[in-house]
This record gives structure tokens, C-alpha cells and sequence, in this order.
């Protein structure tokens, strides 16, 4: 499936044409230099357990999601945000090239994420509401929130409901985003997708914690972005210690397991591999 969203990819976004000599290559280039496609496979799993016979069109939506997580992350490393060289292995787009050129292109995959939702194969009313999970998501109640209360609140400590908020918003609505969108493809009930979202509102605070945790034990060299980098950061590992953030991830590993069993044998079995995968 990965592939496929790969190939997807690879020919689907979009090429500027201009004379401008590197614009092209900057929008392109943190596509090309890796990240795990978390987002897109989630949603695409989720499609896939539904309704197999849409996963050719959910790669759409995959790919609006994908676009928008990358804006997010080209904007994260900013000298004004986090101020980070490094980002999946390679050198940031305002490093290899300027401030200008990183800010333009992710402006320009933040609008462009609803350009190829646009044009997704589905119906008309599906494709409104996905527009709508999306963007409400990533916006001004979503990740952008989320990231703003990150950026003011460095270096003035929050309380753990002030974290988890902080943490739900930067990072867990865009996941559960997938997961709903994901289940929105694949034709279920409004109350079967609030499930969805729900989980993936836990799940994306574990995600979060989990990258917390990264930043205190991982080398840059293995994560291909910059660690212990969160000095100032209000993180799970800054407010309960690196032991006490590992034990909450761990708890909550083991509750999302049990909560996955939820969404049918199928989903059961993809969720628990994720969750043995991606958090260690
Ligand atoms: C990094 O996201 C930013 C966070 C929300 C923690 P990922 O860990 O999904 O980054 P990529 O896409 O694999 O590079
Ligand atoms: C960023 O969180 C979340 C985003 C919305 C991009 P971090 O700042 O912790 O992400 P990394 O550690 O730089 O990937
Ligand atoms: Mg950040
Ligand atoms: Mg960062
Ligand atoms: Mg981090």
C-alpha cells in the first residue's frame, strides 16, 4: 500500500512550471527525502478494511493529508518556530535554500492539499465533508492552534490539561482527521467515524508523547531531525520526567490495543502492528 501511495504521489503533485530557478524542486524535495507517510497509510487502511474498491480514489485524500502534515513541518523547523537544519534526513528547505522559498512552498501545499481533494473521485457531498474534516483540522481549531500555544508557551511551563490540549491540537487532530476520513470513504454511520476520530484523537496524544520521548533518547542521526531539542518546549518528558512520559505511553499503547478491537478483526490487527511498530 505504501508503494502504491508512493507511485500516487510521485505523479500527482504538482508541477510548477515557471522560470524561477528552484521553486519547483523546493516543493518537491521533502516528499522526496523520506518521512513514514503515518497520515496516508492510516486513512488508506481504514479504507481498505471498508471498501477495498475505493482505495485508487481515497489516495486523494491520502495525498491532501500527506501535503498539509509537510506544510506543517517545513513551517515547524522555521528559524521563528523551532529553528531546526534537519528534517527527514535532509537539510530544511530554509537552510538548502532561503526563509522565503520554505515558507512560499508550504503556503503553497497548504492550498494546494484542497486542489487535489478537489479533484478526488467521489461524490460531491463526500468530497465537501471531507474538505471540511480537513481543513477544520488542520486550521485555525486544529494544528495551527496547536502549534501557536507551542510556540507562546516556550519557557512558561504548562499544566498537564494545558499539555494534552496543547498536544491534542499540534498533533492529534490530524491524525484522528485521517482515521475520519478514512471512515467517511469507506461509508460508515456519522457515529461509527466520531469513533474513529476519537481513537485517533488517543492515538495521535501517544504519537505526540512518543516524539517527546524521541527527542530526549534518539540520536539526529536516527531520526533524521534534530533531538534534544525541546529544552524549552513544553513536552510530556519536561513535565513528568523522561521514566514518567515513557509510562504514560505505555499505558496508553496498551488501552489503544484493547480500544482497537472496536473497529473489527481486520482493523484490530493493523492498529496492534502500528502500535507494536511505531512506539519504541
Ligand atoms: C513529525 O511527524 C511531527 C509530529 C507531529 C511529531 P512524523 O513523525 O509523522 O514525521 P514524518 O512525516 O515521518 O517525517
Ligand atoms: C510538531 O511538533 C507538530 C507539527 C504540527 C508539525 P514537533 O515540533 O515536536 O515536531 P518535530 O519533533 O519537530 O518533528
Ligand atoms: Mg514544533
Ligand atoms: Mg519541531
Ligand atoms: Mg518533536
Amino acid at each position: 500500500m505504501l508503494e502504491e501511495f508512493e507511485k500516487f504521489l510521485q505523479t500527482h503533485l504538482f508541477e510548477t512550471k515557471s522560470f524561477h530557478p528552484h521553486f519547483n524542486e523546493a516543493y518537491k524535495k521533502m516528499f522526496e527525502v523520506g518521512g513514514k507517510r503515518f497520515r496516508p497509510l492510516l486513512l488508506l487502511n481504514v479504507v481498505e478494511a471498508l471498501n477495498p474498491l475505493l482505495l485508487k480514489n481515497a489516495m486523494y485524500a491520502a495525498l491532501a493529508i500527506e501535503m498539509i502534515h509537510t506544510y506543517s513541518l517545513i513551517h515547524d523547523d522555521l528559524p521563528s518556530m523551532d529553528n531546526a537544519p534537519l528534517r527527514r534526513g535532509s537539510p530544511t528547505l530554509h537552510v538548502s535554500y532561503d526563509e522565503v522559498t520554505a515558507i512560499l512552498v508550504a503556503d503553497a501545499l497548504n492550498t494546494d492539499a484542497f486542489r487535489i481533494l478537489s479533484m478526488m473521485p467521489i461524490d460531491a457531498k463526500t468530497r465537501i465533508e471531507l474538505c471540511k474534516i480537513l481543513s477544520s483540522n488542520a486550521g485555525s481549531d486544529g494544528m495551527v492552534l496547536g502549534q501557536a500555544i507551542d510556540c507562546y508557551f516556550e519557557k512558561k511551563p504548562l499544566n498537564e490539561k494545558q499539555l494534552t490540549f496543547l498536544h491534542l491540537h499540534k498533533t492529534g487532530k490530524l491524525i484522528a482527521c485521517a482515521l475520519q476520513m478514512g471512515a467517511l470513504i469507506g461509508g460508515v454511520t456519522e457515529d461509527t467515524q466520531k469513533e474513529f476520530y476519537d481513537f485517533g484523537l488517543k492515538l495521535g496524544l501517544l504519537f505526540q508523547i512518543h516524539d517527546d520521548i524521541i527527542d530526549a533518547t534518539k540520536s539526529s542521526s536516527e531520526v533524521g531531525k534534530p533531538t534534544k531539542h525541546d529544552k524549552d518546549k513544553n513536552s510530556f518528558v519536561n513535565l513528568f520526567g523522561l521514566s514518567g512520559a515513557i509510562k504514560i505511553r505505555d499505558e496508553k499503547i496498551v488501552e489503544l490495543e484493547k480500544l482497537s478491537a472496536f473497529f473489527g478483526e481486520k482493523l484490530n490487527i493493523f492498529f496492534c502492528k502500528i502500535l507494536g511498530n511505531n512506539f519504541k
